[in-house]
Order: structure tokens, then sequence, then C-alpha cells
């Protein structure tokens, strides 16, 4: 450790962040572009100091990094304890920092009760800052733990909106964009997850805030538990967000010589827009978080069983499907639900991990092979966190599930949920897995999660400690097997989860027209390669809307592209258009998948319009969601090229029928023209996109000469 120094600051490849340390905290006066590294830090915390101003504290506390009550930090704390059921007050000031290339370590003490919070910022991949926060108790008594925040960071002053995200079963990441006022804005979850509103996930901005231009900053927290988002704004027009795991009272004590480690936030800034937070997050997760194995890369087009099937099931059914999916060109096969002992509806037999002998007679192999011998590969769908009441399971053991003594079991899904921190259920969940992936070719699990958790019997924070245990004990065990991350669609998505899993199911919605929507918000921070996008049935199961299969198609080849219906429920054409599509996405997932991910801005907002550009080539989609106002659109204009090389842009059959007529250019469309980066940033092309259901597939290649 070093003895402090008035400033510190951390340069990342295209951003600085500049602290003021005089005041024994640790205070953010400048967070975004780089700054050169000649900077009078003195000079610029001095010029960048507030005014002072009537009703204020004589020595004004700074805007820290680790607030704490008492001592006229005006904003909520980052640290809240109690020693014998009392609130403890602190004293908590910065005592070291130390520094190594990439990475600099707060250490803030409270001599008199022996407890240290330290913060560490490291650069990680993707140019995002990681912020790891522990507390450890160094004294002599026990102390509990109220909450502490894995992130406070005082905003910088351009900060006037928040985009959050709210959800719903079957709509989650919903954008909403506020304008931050006096008080706080807070968003919390309490079923033991994040839930469908990814209240982890939040996007600070200023007013004119777009793709490509103004300031912003994007933040998450990776904890696939309960968490608590605020973002508070005082009278000086201060905001501060603060992002914590949001534990039960009396959850954690930290004996003498304890530490407490905070989940891990993560932080992106920039000052040309919304684009290059989404490109950082994406490099991260990319770069730094997805486990990729032999099997999952590239990614594989799925056939889902649960919306072909559901529960009706036998193995003659079954393996017909996977006839039908091989013939379009599906490369693995999923088994969703209902293969195990007795489970012919969402009432029984969660927790009894055996092939069910009435539908398997003789195991699952004779349809794995099946599905093998048709050059797919096979994928599982389990819930293993929870436990039916009837089930062999629950007989059994009763006690193995989370429950408050003289309380009453409440079930959702007529499910509750196992206590994983009892080593023994752990134990026994890892050895039914370990038996399912040892004993067949299986190579990929669906883990699904649907319920809430409740009661948390104390046990929130435990409870998601012990499931990122059981996930890397399998892991360890069998890391040739991709897993999917899924709770009921996209209940539980974070970057802590995804360093375990390839891939997240983003919504139980395959409704196209909600899917634009729900995917745009998560693809604000995840890339399109793991976020598992189905072409579904039509009419939709949840939606009950009827939907054209090649809108249905285009929209789920921007994803991890998959087929959760019966084929053989379709008709010859719509069959024939699917596996045209599916072929495209093969040939074009390297593209979709390592591409940078541009959101482009047509005039009309039921317009989506995505460009994924990898190594020169790219490839968009334009999707209209409603009627348009007038006949001919405004022009689509496409960011993320270079000005002065030339591309060739196509448009990619299959066109859809109900547009193909207003095609007045068809052939120069399906030739392919030359334009140039500039022109087709500054021009745009003209396309029919009149009705909704309108899709378009434009390709844009750079020529070898440019
Ligand atoms: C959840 C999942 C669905 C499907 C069903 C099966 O709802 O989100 O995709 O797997 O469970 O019961």
């Amino acid at each position: 450790m070093s003895s402090l120094t008035p400033f510190a600051r951390l340069d990342g490849d295209e951003f600085s962040l500049v602290l003021d340390l005089r005041a024994d905290a640790a205070e953010p006066v400048y967070f975004g572009p780089s700054l050169p590294m000649a900077e009078d830090l003195a000079s610029l915390c001095d010029v960048l100091r507030r005014g002072l101003h009537a009703s204020q504290p004589d020595r004004p506390a700074p805007r820290s990094l680790l607030p704490w009550a008492g001592h006229g930090h005006l904003c909520a704390p980052s640290i809240v304890v109690q020693q014998n059921g009392r609130p403890l007050t602190l004293r908590m000031p910065l005592v070291a920092i130390s520094q190594r290339e990439g990475d600099l370590c707060l250490q803030h003490r409270d001599d008199a009760l022996g407890l240290s919070v330290q913060i560490e910022l490291r650069i990680a991949h993707g140019g995002l800052v990681e912020f790891s926060t522990q507390m450890q108790n160094q004294g002599t008594q026990p102390i509990g733990l109220i909450s502490l925040a894995s992130l406070t960071l005082p905003l910088p002053s351009w900060a006037t909106h928040m985009v959050r995200y709210a959800g719903r079963w079957s709509g989650e990441m919903q954008q909403q964009r506020l304008a931050l006022h006096q008080g706080a804005i807070t968003s919390a979850s309490y079923g033991g997850r994040p839930g469908f509103g990814g209240g982890n996930w939040v996007r600070i901005e200023t007013a004119g805030t777009g793709e490509l231009h103004g300031d912003a900053l994007a933040a998450h927290l990776a904890w696939s538990g309960d968490h608590v988002l605020s973002v508070e704004c005082n009278a000086d027009g201060d905001a501060t967000l603060t992002m914590a795991a949001r534990l039960e009272p009396g959850e954690i004590m930290l004996a003498p010589g304890d530490t407490f480690c905070a989940p891990r936030a993560l932080v992106a800034v920039s000052a040309q827009g919304i684009a290059s937070l989404r490109h950082a997050f994406h490099a991260h997760v990319l770069g730094a978080v997805v486990p990729d194995t032999a099997a999952s890369t590239p990614r594989k087009v799925h056939l889902n069983s649960w919306e072909a099937l559901a529960f009706d099931q036998s193995l003659d059914k079954l393996c017909a499907l996977a006839d039908r999916a091989a013939a379009l060109g599906i490369e693995r096969f999923v088994l969703d639900d209902g293969w195990f002992a007795g489970r012919r509806d969402d009432t029984t037999s969660l927790g009894d991990w055996v092939a069910d002998p009435g539908i398997f007679p003789e195991g699952l192999d004779p349809l794995i092979d099946h599905v093998r011998r048709s050059g797919m590969d096979f994928g599982l769908w389990v819930e293993p966190e929870m436990v039916s009441p009837d089930s062999a399971l629950y007989r059994a053991h009763p006690d193995w599930c989370l429950y408050l003594p003289d309380h009453p079991r409440l079930t959702q899904r007529n499910q509750l949920v196992l206590d994983l921190t009892r080593p023994e259920v752990s134990g026994h969940l890892f050895a039914c897995l370990d038996r399912l992936l040892a004993d067949h070719a299986i190579a990929y699990l669906k883990w699904d999660h649907n319920r809430d958790l409740f009661p948390l019997a104390g046990k929130s924070h435990a409870q998601v400690v012990a499931l990122y245990a059981l996930l890397d004990r399998l892991r360890a065990a069998h890391p040739e097997v991709e897993i999917e991350t899924c709770a009921s669609g996209g209940g539980r998505v974070d970057l802590e989860i995804l360093e375990r899993c390839s891939r997240f199911w983003a919504s139980d919605n395959n409704d196209p027209f909600e899917r634009l929507q729900i995917n745009a918000g998560w693809f604000d921070f995840l890339p399109m390669r793991i976020a598992g996008n189905h072409v579904g049935p039509s009419p939709n199961p949840i939606t009950g809307r009827q939907v054209a299969m090649d809108f249905r198609a285009k929209v789920a080849m921007f994803g991890h592209m998959g087929v959760e219906a019966d084929p053989g429920g379709m008709s010859a054409e719509d069959r024939q258009c699917l596996a045209a599509h599916i072929a495209l996405y093969k040939q074009w997932r390297d593209v979709l998948h390592a591409g940078r991910l541009w959101r482009l801005s047509p005039a009309d907002a039921g317009v989506h319009a995505l460009l994924a550009m990898h190594e020169g080539r790219g490839i968009a989609l334009i999707a209209q969601t409603r009627q348009a106002a007038t006949y001919d659109e405004p022009h689509i204009r496409f960011p993320g090229l270079e000005d002065d090389a030339l591309y060739r842009v196509a448009l990619l059959p299959p066109y859809c029928e109900k547009a193909k007529g207003q095609l007045s250019q068809a052939r120069t469309y399906a030739e392919g023209t030359v334009l140039s980066g500039r022109a087709l940033r500054l021009a745009g092309i003209s396309l029919p996109l009149q009705y909704p259901e309108t899709a378009w597939l434009v390709s844009i290649e750079r020529g070898a000469d440019s």
C-alpha cells in the first residue's frame, strides 16, 4: 500500500477516471473520454469543485465512492452494519491506495470498529471498469451486514436521464427512459433472482443522447439474486447511482476475520452515444464472460420441443419431430420438459431426474441415438433447483426445500425451491446431473428456474452462492456441455451466471413483434451470439397473433436461432421459407455473432433496424411492425461503415410476399449495387416498408479492392 496521494487516475484505452483523494475519500471528479496524461489534476479538481451555498455542512462532504452515514454525505450510505441488533455509526475514511496497471485499490477503514472496506477498480476486457467491493471484520466482535453497495457512483453533471428496464413474464426488458428528478428512482427484486425487468442493467445519459452521439454510461450488477438499484438526486443537483445485492436482514453476520465480497458491478462510459456502450459490453461478454465450448461455436440451430409438443410426448412423436427438424437443416434437438418420471403436466415430478419409463422404456438413448443419426446433437431441459410436492424426491426429503417452520409451503407453478445451501441437497443434484451427462450423449442443458423464491428463509445470498458452486462443479466435470440459463424466459440473466452459461433464453415470447422489443433491451448489453431467439408457431400461443413465416424467420435470425414449433404443422411453403432462412443464418452467423451491432435510427418508430458488421461484411434486418403513415418511408441509413470504402449492397432472398411487388428497383437489389460507405451513411437506401410484417435482409459487403 502506498500512502495517500492527493489524486489518482485510472486510464483505459478510451476513458479516464480521475479521483480527488484530498478529503480522505475517493471522489470521482471526472469519468469520460481520455484526458491527456499530462493533465494537471489539481487544476482540474479545483475548477470542477462545486460552489458553496446556504444550508450545507461547513465542510461539505466529498461525493465519495463510499459515503457513510454521519459524515454529512447527504445521500444513501454505501454501507449499513449493525452489532448486537443496533445500527453502528461509522467513520470510514480512505486510508490507503495501491495502483498497478489497469487496477486501483482503495482501502477504507474504521479503526474503532476494526472494519475495513476495499473497493477495487479494474479495467476489464472491452474497456469496462469493474468495481469489486469487499468488507472485512478486523475487529473482535461479530458484525451484522445490512447492506453493502457494489457500486456507489457519483454521476457526472451531464446525467439528466436514465434508461431502466421494466418487465413481466413474456415481456422482458422494456426500456423506460425517465428524466432524473430530485429524490430517488429505485427498482429492486424480491424473488431471489433479477427478474423479468432487468433492474440489474441501467443506462444513464444526457437529454439528447442517441445511438452515435452524446454522453452516456451503462452499468450492470453481476448477481443472479435480488438486487436494489437507485439513482438519487439531491438539492445540489448531484445524482448518484447505487447498485447492490439485496440482503435479508440478519443474513450476513461476519465473525472476526470474516470477509464479505459484494457482487461485481461493471460500468462503461461514452461520449459518442449508446453504440459505444453496447460495443464495450458485447466485447466484454464475448471476450471475458461466456464460456465457449467446442459444441457451442458456431451456434447451432435448435429445434426445441416445448411449443411443438409440450407434454404430449412419445418416442415415436419425438423421433418424427427430430426427422422433420433435420430436414429443415436444424443442428440440435432439444427435449424440453415432460421427459422425466411421470411428468405429464406441470404439477408433478420436478426432482425425479430419470427418464419416464412410459415414454422411454429403454431410457433416453434410443431418442438420442436417433437424433444423432440424423446429424444433430442432443440437448435436454432440466430445472434442478426445484421440487414438485408430488415427486419421489419430496416424499423422501420433505425438509430439503426452502421453508419456514410453521409457515405454509407456498407453491408457484406447483413447485417448491430446493435449499441448495444444504450440502446433501447440492450433492444430490450434482449426482443426478452428473449421471445424466455421463450416461448419455448430451451436448446442451437448458437450465430452467420457473418460480420466485419465497420464503427466502434468510438465504437469499447463500442460495445464489450455492447455485454458482453447483454449476461450477458440474462444468468442471463436463466442460464440453453447453448450458443455457432460463428462468421462465429472461428472469435470471446477469454476467455472473453467464460466466457459467453460454446462452440465455431471452423470453418465452416468440411472437416476433414482441421479440423485437424484448431483444432490443437485451442487445443494449448482450450480444446476439448468446441470445436464444426462436421461430414459434402461428398463432402464437402467448399473444394469439398470426404472423407470416417470412417475418418470424427473419426476426429469429438475429440472435442464436432456433425453431420452437412443429414443422409438421406448417404448410409446405412455410417449411421452405423457414429452411431458406436457416440456411441464410448458417451462412451469416459468423457476422451475426462476431460483428458489431448497430441500431439504425429510422424516422418511423415502428421500424426496427439492426446491422451486424464484421470484417467488412454486414447483414441488416429492417422490420416494419405497423402501418406506415406515408407510402414511402424515409431512407434507411447505415452507420458503422468506412466512409471511403465501397460496399456491394443487396437484398437477400427470400423476399416478403407482401412487399416484394412494391420494390421498384428489384433487379438492382437482387444483383447488388456498389455504393460508398459515406453514401450509405448519409443518403441510405429506400425500401418498401408500408405494412406491418414487412422485413428485409440487406447484405453489405466491402469490395476486395477497397
Ligand atoms: C419455462 C421455460 C419454457 C419451457 C417451459 C417448460 O416456462 O421458459 O421455455 O422450457 O418452462 O415447462
